[in-house]
C-alpha cells in the first residue's frame, strides 16, 4: 500500500489516538523513508502537546499523554555496540504504561521485545510523495489501530 505524507501523517494520528499500551512498534526503512513523521503523528495523536523534536541527534525522548501513558521515541541509528543500549535503559523498557516507537531497529535486533508490531516504510519508484508501507504482527502485540488503514477517517 502507498501512502502520501499527509495519509501518513492521519493513520499515525488514528494510531496514537486509539492505542493501548504497553505496546512496541519498530519503524524500519531506509533514511528519510518517513520513521520520524510517523512516530511524530503517533505522539501527536496521543496528546503530546508542544514541539515533538526528531531524535535524529538526541536519540531518545519520553513525552507523557493526556491518557496518562508515556510515548517514548527512540532512534538508535548511533548505536554501534549492544552496551551502549544498556546504557540508554533499554532493557529497562516495556513498561505497562509505555508506547515505545523504534528507529533503527536493526540496531538492537537480538535484544528485540518477543511481542511488537513492525512497519516499513519504502520509496516508491517514480514518485517522491508516495512511500510503500508494510506492517507486520510479531508474537502477540495489542492491536495496532487503523490497521488496515482506512484513509477515510
Ligand atoms: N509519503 C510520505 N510519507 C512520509 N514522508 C514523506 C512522504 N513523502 C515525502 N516525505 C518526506 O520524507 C521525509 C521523511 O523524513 P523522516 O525524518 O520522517 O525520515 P526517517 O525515516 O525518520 O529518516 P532517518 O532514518 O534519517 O531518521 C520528510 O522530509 C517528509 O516530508
Ligand atoms: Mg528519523
Amino acid at each position: 500500500m502507498n501512502l502520501t505524507e499527509s495519509e501518513l501523517i492521519g493513520w499515525g494520528e488514528v494510531i496514537g489516538d486509539e492505542i493501548s499500551s504497553p505496546m512496541f512498534v519498530l519503524l524500519r526503512g531506509p533514511l528519510g523513508a518517513g520513521k520520524s513523521v510517523l512516530a511524530r503523528a503517533i505522539a501527536r495523536g496521543a496528546g503530546v502537546k508542544g514541539v515533538i523534536s526528531s531524535p535524529t541527534f538526541n536519540l531518545f525522548f519520553r513525552y507523557s499523554t493526556l491518557r496518562g501513558f508515556q510515548i517514548v521515541h527512540i532512534d538508535l541509528y548511533r548505536i554501534a555496540k549492544s552496551e551502549e543500549l544498556w546504557e540508554l535503559g533499554w532493557q529497562d523498557l516495556g513498561a505497562s504504561n509505555e508506547i515505545i516507537l523504534v528507529e533503527w531497529p536493526e540496531h538492537a535486533e537480538e535484544m528485540l521485545p518477543t511481542d511488537r508490531w513492525e512497519i516499513t516504510l519504502h520509496y516508491v519508484e517514480g514518485d517522491p510523495n508516495l512511500r510503500s508501507v508494510e506492517v507486520a504482527r510479531v508474537g502477540s502485540p495489542l492491536n495496532l489501530p487503523g490497521f488496515p488503514v482506512s484513509l477515510n477517517k
